[in-house]
């Protein structure tokens, strides 16, 4: 049988022939063909068969030897050694997390991807590319990023930061997960938002911290009731994700005095806040209190999640503890996505890019909250991000709201996907950013239909 191994050879093919026989061999072992000892033919037969020089299949064989696929030389002939346990059989469709085609998705989370410029964004990447390739990595992020959210920060977000206080990140979630590790121990609590956005609170759980959930009202996080003897507060005062309230300044600062005489830092996720479409933002937490707030930005709701880029902004003691993390575990943001904000931001491409948000998201919005206002039903959230809620009265209203949307072809998040512990605000989060005009006018009307 292994004189007839199948060895397709394609002698116009730009792989050398050796190659082509180490592949097939080795491809013959994967896949079952050949067992563990069985005998390979002799380099001389196997080019004979071939009809190739003898020495290609010697360095098709010594090639299979060096990687301890074959063993056995020169006399006794050569034998299989080693053969890969069996792959796992592929998942069937229709098993597991398949993503849902043919659903209109209206489910918050994705941004207004339609809005960047495609010229601009190109122009960044192409810039980005003509860099010359870094030998190592800088761990705070490269100087230039940092200059450029500084800047960012100044011009969108009125906070004055020190290139030297912003570190790069991976993005908000990947940031919680590096506080976590530097900052905590495994066991120490933390008070969160509830409902509140879960991926931060998956990053925590994974450095085996406790996550109390600490109830939100129309002021964002009630400080009142912060349990004692947590180390730290999680927190989206800009917008509180998902109810979508602003925590007013009074709430602020007495977070912040909390916050000081409780000798706790206070991570201020400010996801979306370049995105507010009515009155100016409120001055940012970490502005108010650089000596206890981390800022985390992220350029997932304002460009696209897939860059994988964001920053914290944090007195020294905590970025140095991040850095120190960073080289322990060799672990630090990509250099590519910095790069490429870097140079979006460079020729004002940025800033004309969010001041296009600001035009092109209010009538998504506007769409949104008028057909569900004409339905009479109560939506929450302030004139900001990409999201709003519509609130229902209770948890069955809820489950049977998202699954009437989705039997209808609209997938809608339920609140209780937001929440800690036991669901106490109901309702639905749509988003608006991700789905074109035309896509919102049809899928829209369905939701509000199957929540009135
Ligand atoms: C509350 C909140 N924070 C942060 C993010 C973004 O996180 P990341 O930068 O990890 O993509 C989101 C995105 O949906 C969010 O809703």
């Amino acid at each position: 049988m292994l004189d007839e191994l199948p060895i397709p050879l394609d002698r116009s093919a730009p792989e050398p022939l050796s190659v082509q026989v180490a592949d097939a061999l080795r491809a013959a072992a994967t896949g079952g063909v050949l067992r563990v000892s069985d005998r390979l033919p002799s380099s001389r037969a196997l080019a004979q068969r071939l009809g190739v020089s003898r020495a290609v299949v010697s360095t098709a064989y010594d090639q299979l030897h060096a990687e301890g696929w074959i063993a056995g030389r020169r006399g006794s002939g050569t034998y299989l050694r080693t053969a890969p346990a069996a792959a796992p059989p592929r998942t069937a469709p229709g098993a597991g997390a398949v993503p849902e085609t043919g659903l209109l998705d209206l489910r918050p989370g994705a941004p207004c991807t339609d809005a960047v410029d495609p010229a601009a964004w190109r122009r960044a990447w192409r810039a980005a590319g003509d860099l010359p390739a870094a030998a190592r990595k800088d761990r705070a992020g490269e100087p230039e990023f940092r200059v450029t959210v500084a800047e960012h920060l100044l011009r969108h977000r009125g906070l004055v930061a020190e290139p030297a206080s912003v570190l790069a990140t991976a993005g908000t979630s990947a940031a919680v997960a590096e506080l976590a590790a530097a900052l905590l121990r495994p066991g120490d609590t933390v008070a969160f938002e509830d409902p509140g956005y879960q991926r931060a609170v998956g990053a925590f759980r994974a450095a085996g911290v406790r996550v109390l959930p600490v109830p939100v009202d129309d002021d964002g996080l009630r400080v009142d009731l912060i349990p004692p003897g947590v180390r730290a507060v999680y927190c989206t005062p800009a917008h509180q994700f998902p109810l979508g309230a602003r925590m007013p300044a009074a709430r602020r600062v007495a977070l912040i005095e909390y916050a000081r005489a409780a000798g706790v830092f206070v991570i201020e996720d400010d996801y979306d806040g370049e995105l507010r479409y009515d009155t100016a933002p409120l001055p940012l937490l970490a502005a108010m209190a650089p000596d206890v707030v981390v800022h985390l930005g992220t350029t997932s709701k304002i460009l696209t999640t897939t860059l994988g880029v964001g920053w914290l902004v944090a007195r020294p003691d905590i970025t140095d503890a991040v850095l120190a993390h960073r080289a322990d575990t060799g672990t630090g943001p990509s250099l590519s996505g910095q790069r490429v904000l870097s140079e979006f931001a460079r020729h004002g491409d940025l800033a004309r890019h969010l001041r296009r948000l600001r035009r092109v998201v209010p009538p998504r919005r506007a769409l949104v909250v008028d057909a569900l206002v004409a339905r009479g039903l109560p939506v929450l959230g302030d004139d900001a991000g990409s999201h709003v809620v519509v609130q229902l009265p209770d948890a069955a209203a809820e489950r049977t709201a998202v699954a009437a949307a989705h039997e209808r072809g609209v997938l809608v998040n339920g609140l209780a996907d937001n929440h800690l512990g036991e669901p106490h605000r109901f309702g639905v989060a749509i988003g608006y950013t991700a789905p074109s005009t035309a896509e919102l006018a049809t899928a829209v009307p369905i939701a509000a239909d199957c929540l009135a």
